[in-house]
């Protein structure tokens, strides 16, 4: 038998309209708040993410899917959606339009070569919401306010909002070299790979998996004590906005994210999922991505949240939604006549909009009323020989037991006028 790969999930029938209702939430709740959707293709140019996502980070050094495809070319399955619409943002010069910032949502697979564990998959489906060509902080607070209200939407409650500064450029410096000075002494005790990212990019130490309780972890610069007075201000303005639409939150200065790309605010929301706090959905400013990958000077801010980790997460905190919804009617039959007239009857009923099946398997009546009850139908449709003669049918409405006689000509009006 060949098995689905490691790290990948089938979505059964039973559990798909769980997905489609998170969907139909998210794409409403994007309209509530102006974000358009686009879909960008699975797999990019490896140089993107280099390049946007950076090649210290885990993502790229040691998660991506890259083949080459039969022209030489070098493509990556995309391992997450940002660099793809700041790519497609560029490519397509939507900086140019009158209308800015560009808002963006995108719900997707996603790729990343991990260790699977429950909550983390090797493929995996984002929502993501991105916001390109503003540096007003009053946007900062709505993509976290989208995100916050996504989850309380689906009645999610235990949830915790992290938010963080990293500063622009000339803060990032001045802290990189305070934690360059922090670590280079005991850099020997470290993982080979945060070896080679002390001098170019320190930062990336601090989101190590391997090296995570090291005790000089806990002592590092933090970078709130770098910010100059425009990030200082920046964020505040951040935290002001966040307070005045009573969006709670906890500062925590060690959330430094695992993408090059953030500068400024960064954030994350945990929540409760397979049996302990996690994270949930991550994002934060990206300010200088645009222009790194070939636009303007383009500030932007975005996050993502994955939908699997969002239905551990309802699962653990026993939310309940997307129960199957069942078709209208099942069509029973005794007798052979009956049984030819059915596939008509169907057909017309399905014209007419009303979701209906019958039975394919030979079964005896009895048996097609316990099918009729496993599909949970509010009509049972029951058709003899001798009704089909008169033109008519019987109709059963499940939750009260009436039955009825009805025409086959006013079936479809029937059902239509008696369906709740
Ligand atoms: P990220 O933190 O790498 O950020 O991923 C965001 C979210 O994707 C995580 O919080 C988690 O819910 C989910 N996720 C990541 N990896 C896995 C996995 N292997 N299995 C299941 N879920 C996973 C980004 O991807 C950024 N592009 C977010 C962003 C958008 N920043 C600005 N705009």
């Amino acid at each position: 038998m060949i098995q689905i790969p490691r790290g990948t999930q089938d979505i059964l029938p039973e559990q798909v309209e769980l997905w489609h209702k998170i969907e139909e939430h998210a794409k409403a709740l994007c309209h509530l708040f102006n974000y358009q959707e686009i879909r960008t293709p699975i797999f990019e140019s490896t140089d993107l993410f280099q390049r946007g996502v950076g090649d210290t980070t885990d993502i790229v050094q040691k998660e991506m899917y890259t083949f080459e495809d039969r022209g030489g070319r070098s493509l990556t399955l995309r391992p997450e959606g940002t660099a793809s619409v700041v790519r497609s943002f560029v490519e397509n010069k939507r900086y140019g339009l009158p209308d800015q910032p560009a808002k963006f949502f995108y719900n997707g697979p996603m790729f990343r070569y991990e260790r699977p564990q429950s909550g983390r998959m090797r493929q995996f489906t984002q929502f993501g919401v991105e916001a390109i060509g503003s540096k007003d902080p009053a946007i900062d607070a709505e993509v976290i306010s989208l995100a916050m209200q996504f989850y309380q939407g689906l009645g999610l409650k235990k949830l915790k909002l992290v938010i963080n500064s990293l500063g622009d450029p000339e803060s990032r410096k001045a802290h990189k070299e305070a934690l360059i000075n922090h670590f280079k002494p005991s850099i020997n005790e470290f993982c080979s790979d945060c070896q080679a990212r002390l001098e170019k990019n320190p930062l990336r130490i601090l989101d190590c998996k391997v090296d995570h309780d090291h005790p000089l972890m806990g002592t590092a610069p933090s970078i709130l004590d770098f910010l100059n007075d425009e990030s200082k201000d920046y964020f505040a303005k951040v935290r002001q906005y966040l307070d005045a639409m009573e969006i709670s939150y906890v500062v925590d200065p060690t959330l430094v994210r695992g993408l090059d790309y953030y500068n400024h605010t960064t954030f994350e929301v945990m929540g409760e999922g397979f049996g302990a706090i996690t994270t949930l959905m991550g994002g934060g400013r990206y300010n200088g991505l645009v222009s790194e990958l070939g636009g303007p000077e383009s500030p932007g801010i975005g996050f993502a949240l994955s939908i699997e980790r969002l239905i551990l997460a309802l699962q653990a905190e026993k939310v309940e939604i997307g129960q199957p919804k069942p078709i209208d009617c099942f069509i029973t039959t005794i007798g052979e006549r009956a049984k030819q007239e059915v596939p008509v009857i169907l057909n017309n009923l399905r014209r007419s909009g009303i979701s209906c099946d019958q039975d394919y398997m030979d079964r005896k009546i009895k048996a097609q009323f316990k099918q009729a009850d496993r599909l949970n139908v509010p009509f049972v449709v029951v058709m003899g020989d001798e009704e089909i003669e008169k033109g008519v049918v019987n109709v059963k409405t499940m939750e009260t037991g009436n039955q009825q006689e009805v025409e086959i000509q006013q079936l479809a009006s029937y059902i239509k006028e008696h369906i709740s």
